[in-house]
């Protein structure tokens, strides 16, 4: 029992601990999930009404993603989602693997 209890917490902890140094999961869930939806699929009230692309399904590519995060998007002018602040270029990279993860 105890031992099953070890191992469990070891599996967690690996998990927990992925190669690398951000946390890309939880990175996406503070700043990205509420328009995005956690799977990237955009079902959230937010992502709905800003019509967002399902990106459990369409592809994006690594720069487009970086770019969308640190210059934000635009669609016809207009602001549509803001810069994200608050995250360094580790943080970049482990919500670009992250995203791209979404995509089944
Ligand atoms: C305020 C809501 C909101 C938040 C928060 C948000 N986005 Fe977006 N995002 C949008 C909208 C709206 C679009 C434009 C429609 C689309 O392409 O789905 C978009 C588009 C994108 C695109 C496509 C860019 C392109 O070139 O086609 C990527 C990639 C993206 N977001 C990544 C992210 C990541 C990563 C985060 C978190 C760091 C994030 N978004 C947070 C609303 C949001």
């Amino acid at each position: 029992m105890k031992k099953m209890l070890i191992v469990g917490v070891a599996a967690w902890f690996a998990a927990a601990v992925s190669c690398f140094g951000a946390d890309g999961a939880a990175l996406w869930k503070q700043h990205c999930a509420k328009c995005h939806g956690a799977d990237g699929a955009g079902g959230t009230a937010m992502g709905k009404k800003l019509k967002v692309k399902d990106y459990s399904k369409e592809a994006v590519s690594d720069d487009a993603i970086a770019k969308s995060i640190k210059d934000g998007v635009k669609e016809g002018g207009k602001l549509v989602m803001k810069p994200t602040a608050g995250v360094s270029d580790d943080d970049v990279k482990a919500l670009v693997a992250h995203m791209k993860s979404l995509k089944k």
